[in-house]
């Protein structure tokens, strides 16, 4: 079955959704979309200051009008915040707009390219252990990514490789129309 020109890549902070993104995008001259980057630019303020000012409540409420947007979008990839797969509705949505790509990633290698920046990341800034917490958090959200219809390990790999990993594999099953 051909899925609608849109790729959708999801899973853990750290996972390389973003650089993976831009860099599967430039190869298919599709556009690439990131739904953090697109509520910041809605609310003129950045992640943090969402969550400390709104709070994770609002922020959750803003990934969910993503969808409408990635909806009246044409040829895309599009990297999607961490926590916007753990709404089954989101999920089911996003699952019939495009072929959804989980990038999996192991808590260490999520920890190492994580904590460069921590102060970006309201969900872990905060806890006296990190690591635990994202133990902790992809213990939970593992069986949840795995719904994607894909998955790419990206642990020793730099988004280069994982980004034409992916492209291999859409033009082996003809999954999308690249003409
Ligand atoms: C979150 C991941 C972040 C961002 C927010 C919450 C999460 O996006 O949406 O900090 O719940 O996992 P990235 O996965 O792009 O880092």
């Amino acid at each position: 079955m051909k899925f609608p020109p849109v790729i959708i890549l999801i899973g853990f902070m750290g996972a390389g959704k973003t650089s993976t993104g831009n860099d599967l995008a430039k190869l298919l001259h599709f556009d690439f979309l990131d739904t953090d980057h697109w509520i910041e630019e809605k609310n003129k303020k950045n992640v943090i200051q969402i969550f400390k000012e709104n709070g994770e409540i609002f922020f959750r409420s803003e990934e969910k009008k993503v969808i409408g947007w990635i909806r009246n979008h044409g040829k895309s990839v599009i990297s999607i915040g961490g926590g916007l797969w753990m709404d089954e509705k989101n999920r089911n949505q996003l699952l019939s707009l495009g072929w959804c790509v989980w990038l999996k990633v192991s808590p260490e290698t999520a920890w190492k390219r994580v904590k460069m920046h921590l102060e970006q990341r309201p969900l872990l800034a905060q806890t006296k252990d990190p690591l635990a917490e994202i133990k902790n958090m992809m213990e939970k959200r593992d069986p949840i990514y795995q719904s994607a219809h894909s998955r790419f390990l990206t642990d020793d790999k730099d988004s280069k490789q994982v980004a034409n990993e992916i492209l291999k594999l859409l033009k082996r099953n003809s999954i999308i129309d690249l003409s």
